[in-house]
C-alpha cells in the first residue's frame, strides 16, 4: 500500500481540483496577482506528489477556464501561458520520476501554436508513465465541451453516419474531450466560493463536492487529507436508496 493511504478506508480514484484564489491570495499580501499563480504552481507540485503517494489514479486540475481566457486582461493570460510552459519544461523530470502521465482537456486548438506544441510534446514524452494521470484543464469550459460534442453529433447526423435515435449518453460521452476519462469521484474547490464555475459539468453529475476555505496557494497536504477524511464518510447513492435500506439491488438500466 502507498505511504499514508492506509489512513483512509476508501480513496477516490479520480480527484478534480478547482484551484481557485491565487489572485486574492497575492493581493491580500500586497503582491501582483501573478505572484499568486506562481505560488499556485508550487502547490500543484506538492499536491501531485501527495496524490501519487496515496495511490490516487487520476487528478484533473482546472488551470484556465474558457471564461478566464476570454475575460481576463491579456497580460494575465500571457503570464499564465508562459507559466504553463515553464512548468512543463521544469517538471518533466520529476513527473517522469513519479510516474505521472500528463494530459490536457479544453479548446486547446485556440491556444497559441507555441503553447500547443509544448502541450503535445509533454503528452508524448510522459505517455508511458503509469502511476497516475495528471490532467490540466486549459481554456476549458464544461458548456463548451458539451457544445463541441453536440456539434460533432450534428455533423455526423447531417452526413448520414449517425442515426438521431441512437444518440444516448454513451454517444455524447464518446465525443467529449477525453472519452475514456473516469468521472471524478471528488471535486475539491479551494478559496471558499461555493460553485462549480463551468468545470466538468457532464462528468461531475455524481461527484462528491468539497469546498476548502484555504486559497490554492495556501492549500496543504493536510487540507487534502481533511477533504479525503470527509470523502470517506460520504455515502454515494447514485440515485439508489441507502445501503442500509436496500435488500433488492434492482437496476432497470
Ligand atoms: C485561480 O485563481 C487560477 C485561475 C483562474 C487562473 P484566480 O486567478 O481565479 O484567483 P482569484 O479567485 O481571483 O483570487
Ligand atoms: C474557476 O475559477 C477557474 C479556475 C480555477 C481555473 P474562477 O476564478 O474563474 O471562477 P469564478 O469566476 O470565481 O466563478
Ligand atoms: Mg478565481
Amino acid at each position: 500500500m502507498s505511504p499514508g493511504a492506509d489512513q483512509f478506508s476508501v480513496l477516490p480514484r479520480h480527484i478534480a481540483f478547482i484551484m481557485d484564489g491565487n489572485g486574492r491570495w497575492a493581493r491580500q499580501r500586497g503582491f501582483a496577482r501573478t505572484h499568486g499563480h506562481e505560488k499556485g504552481v508550487e502547490v500543484l507540485r506538492t499536491i501531485t506528489r501527495r496524490c501519487v503517494d496515496l495511490g490516487v489514479e487520476e487528478m484533473t486540475c482546472f488551470a484556465l477556464s474558457t471564461e478566464n481566457f476570454r475575460r481576463r486582461p491579456d497580460d494575465e493570460i500571457d503570464f499564465l501561458l508562459d507559466l504553463l510552459a515553464r512548468y512543463l519544461s521544469k517538471e518533466s523530470d520529476e513527473l517522469d520520476e513519479l510516474g505521472v502521465r500528463l494530459k490536457f482537456i479544453g479548446r486547446i486548438e485556440e491556444l497559441p501554436p507555441g503553447c500547443r506544441a509544448d502541450l503535445e510534446r509533454s503528452v508524448r514524452s510522459s505517455s508511458a508513465n503509469e502511476k497516475m494521470t495528471l490532467r490540466l484543464a486549459i481554456n476549458y469550459g464544461g458548456r463548451c465541451e458539451i457544445v463541441d460534442a453536440a456539434r460533432q453529433i450534428a455533423r455526423e447526423v447531417a452526413g448520414g453516419t449517425l442515426d438521431p435515435a441512437k444518440v444516448d449518453e454513451k454517444e455524447i460521452e464518446s465525443r467529449l474531450y477525453e472519452p475514456m476519462m473516469p468521472d471524478p469521484d471528488l471535486v475539491i474547490r479551494t478559496a471558499g466560493d461555493l460553485r462549480i464555475s463551468n468545470f466538468l459539468l457532464w462528468q461531475s453529475s455524481y461527484s462528491e463536492l468539497y469546498f476548502a476555505p484555504s486559497s490554492w496557494p495556501d492549500f496543504t497536504t493536510a487540507d487534502l487529507d481533511r477533504a479525503l477524511e470527509a470523502y470517506q464518510e460520504r455515502e454515494r447513492r447514485f440515485g439508489s436508496i441507502g445501503v442500509d435500506e436496500s435488500s433488492d439491488s434492482g437496476d432497470r438500466g
